[in-house]
């Protein structure tokens, strides 16, 4: 994604690594900081550490398998006690809330973050706004295309198909489904506006992530500040 310098979100991201403990069963996120992350994590199992780690996407299961991260499918740390805590990234942070999305990961991203005791945001400061303004990602269901973009410009967002560089055609998700990305301007209640996304037919999940973070990590130019959210 845009922004921020990668050494910032590499202080972000191994600070937050380095709240996982002994025996943590540690929520994967998706996308340039939280890989960070499961970098540091894979370092720290290579000197011991007895680590699980639940993949929110294709791409963060890729990366844990690369750094030598044990992995459980989401059924399987749910049986062994849940998901001590989360580790991942945002395109936007205002007030604890969260744009999420721009990897096309966030409903994945979302049933692991909400699930996790401890939900660890991990960004650099070009993510950090007053107010979320973010265009919001909407996974959708390919049918429902025509009336889902009809219900976000009734909600008052400008919606625009996800297509990819490389890819003729729309993106799909992991899930199969396709994703818009919709410009609501400011959003001056992400509370409403989550409950009127999620009550939209055929939308599988939105990118805002309310109240669900409990602190962020922010590399900057030379540490690391901690927020409690
Ligand atoms: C993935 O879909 C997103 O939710 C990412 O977590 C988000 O886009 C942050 O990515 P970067 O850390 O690469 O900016």
């Amino acid at each position: 994604t845009e922004g921020g310098s990668d050494a910032a979100k590499r202080r972000a991201g191994e600070s937050a690594a380095d709240l996982v403990v002994d025996g943590d069963v540690v929520g994967l996120g998706t996308g340039s900081t939280a890989a960070h992350a499961i970098r540091a994590l894979g370092r720290e199992v290579d000197a011991g550490l007895d680590v699980h780690g639940v993949p929110t996407s294709f791409d963060a299961r890729r990366l844990a398998r690369e750094a030598g991260v044990p992995l459980l499918a989401l059924d399987e740390a749910m049986d062994a006690g849940g998901i001590d805590l989360a580790i991942d990234g945002a395109d936007q942070v205002a007030d604890g809330d969260l744009v999420k999305g721009g990897g096309a990961a966030h409903a994945r991203e979302k049933v692991v973050d909400a699930a996790a005791a401890r939900f660890v945001v991990v960004a650099d400061p070009s993510k950090e706004a007053d107010a979320l303004s973010h265009p919001v990602p909407v996974e959708l269901l390919p049918d429902a295309l025509p009336t889902v973009e009809a219900a976000l410009r009734a909600a008052g967002g400008e919606p625009a198909l996800r297509t990819a560089e490389r890819k003729d055609g729309p993106v799909v998700t992991d899930n199969g489904n396709l994703v818009v990305d919709c410009d609501f301007g400011r959003i001056d209640s992400p509370e409403a506006l989550a409950r009127t996304l999620s009550a939209t037919p055929g939308v599988v999940e939105h990118g805002l992530f309310v109240a669900l973070a409990d602190e962020v990590h922010v590399g900057t130019a030379d540490g690391v500040r901690v927020r409690e959210l």
